[in-house]
């Protein structure tokens, strides 16, 4: 079997940093080359500063590399993408045709590019969310992934080039914190809790949101990557999900283990954006093509996050 060598573009970032081990875990250090426009703070294997908007800086350490499979998870996210949506919709659509581009040139033979629960929009079925149904997000960043994944759909149907995706949940994680997106509360609040500290939400009381435990997102991605190309059915993205929960939920499962914790809304234009996404998605066809499983619900995650961050607040090891 020809040795797998992989690229990850955005490696420094929420998911990019803990698939990162979780790939050099497997794949061995040496065959994982992490690329960012941002240093890692802690990384042992390659790493190469690359800003994907420079196509010949990726084509080169492509060439380098001997890269045979890429993760792009480089994006401006939801709320970021609203302060500068030309910059968002330049940089998510320019850094994926970048990656096709050279992906074509070097003969690629799998990329992973990740959709969002973004790309649906307030006329999309709230509950349960459908696989295939009506789109209109209306964020710059659920544009950009909205359209992307129609590429992805005909560059496989006119080229049969391997990319594989996912419609991402809002993610949570200890290992790493997210920047400039709407579902970024989630990760928050357990860092207050951990920290004795009350939490301001910018989100109401009561707006429900897919989310994912980031072992669970990590996995999935992995085993989506491990599935044989010919049970890949769908090739715009899949639906994933794992468990559904609103700011109150997370605040209540937060209580069951730290009795003092205190929450209060404040919310801001992150709403607008939260309310126009579904409640909850349907997966089936995840399930069905790739064995998809969720390990983790709403309390197992609150376990797990606040003994993760205790010990690393007791050992001064989070990451900003
Ligand atoms: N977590 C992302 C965001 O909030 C959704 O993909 O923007």
């Amino acid at each position: 079997m020809k040795q797998e060598k992989i690229l990850i573009i955005g490696a420094s970032g929420q998911i990019g940093s803990v698939l990162t081990h979780t790939l050099s875990d497997i794949y061995g250090e040496n065959n994982v080359i992490a690329t960012d426009i941002r240093q890692p703070t802690d990384h042992h294997g390659h790493f190469e500063i690359l800003d994907v908007l420079n196509t010949q800086a990726l084509g080169d350490i492509v060439a380098k590399y001997g890269i045979t499979q890429i993760y792009h998870l480089a994006a401006i996210l939801s709320a970021k993408g609203e302060t500068m949506p030309m910059f968002a919709w330049q940089f998510n659509m320019t850094s994926f045709f970048n990656v096709i581009d050279v992906a074509r040139q070097f003969k690629i033979s799998k990329i992973f590019f990740p959709s969002s629960i973004a790309a649906f929009g307030p006329s999309t079925p709230k509950y349960n969310t459908p696989q295939a149904t009506i789109m209109i997000p209306e964020t710059v960043y659920g544009i950009s992934k909205s359209c992307a994944e129609d590429w992805c759909n005909y560059f496989w149907l006119k080229e049969k080039m391997d990319i594989r995706s996912v419609r991402y949940p809002g993610i949570i994680g200890y290992q790493s914190l997210p920047g400039g997106g709407t579902t970024d509360y989630a990760v928050n609040i357990y860092h207050k809790a951990v920290k004795s500290e009350p939490f301001e939400c910018f989100l109401k009381a009561d707006t429900a949101l897919p989310m994912i435990y980031m072992d669970d997102a990590i996995r999935a991605t992995i085993e989506l990557m491990e599935a044989p190309a010919e049970n890949i059915k769908i090739r715009t993205s899949y639906n994933l999900a794992s468990m559904s929960f609103s700011p109150q939920d997370i605040a209540e499962s937060i209580k069951k283990q730290v009795p003092d914790f205190s929450i209060s809304y404040n919310p801001d234009f992150r709403q607008a954006i939260a309310e126009s996404w579904p409640a909850s998605i349907d997966d089936s066809e995840a399930r069905k093509d790739w064995g998809w499983r969720p390990n983790f619900d709403l309390d197992a995650m609150t376990a797990d996050m606040l003994a993760h961050l205790s010990e690393m607040y007791s050992k001064e090891i989070v990451h900003h």
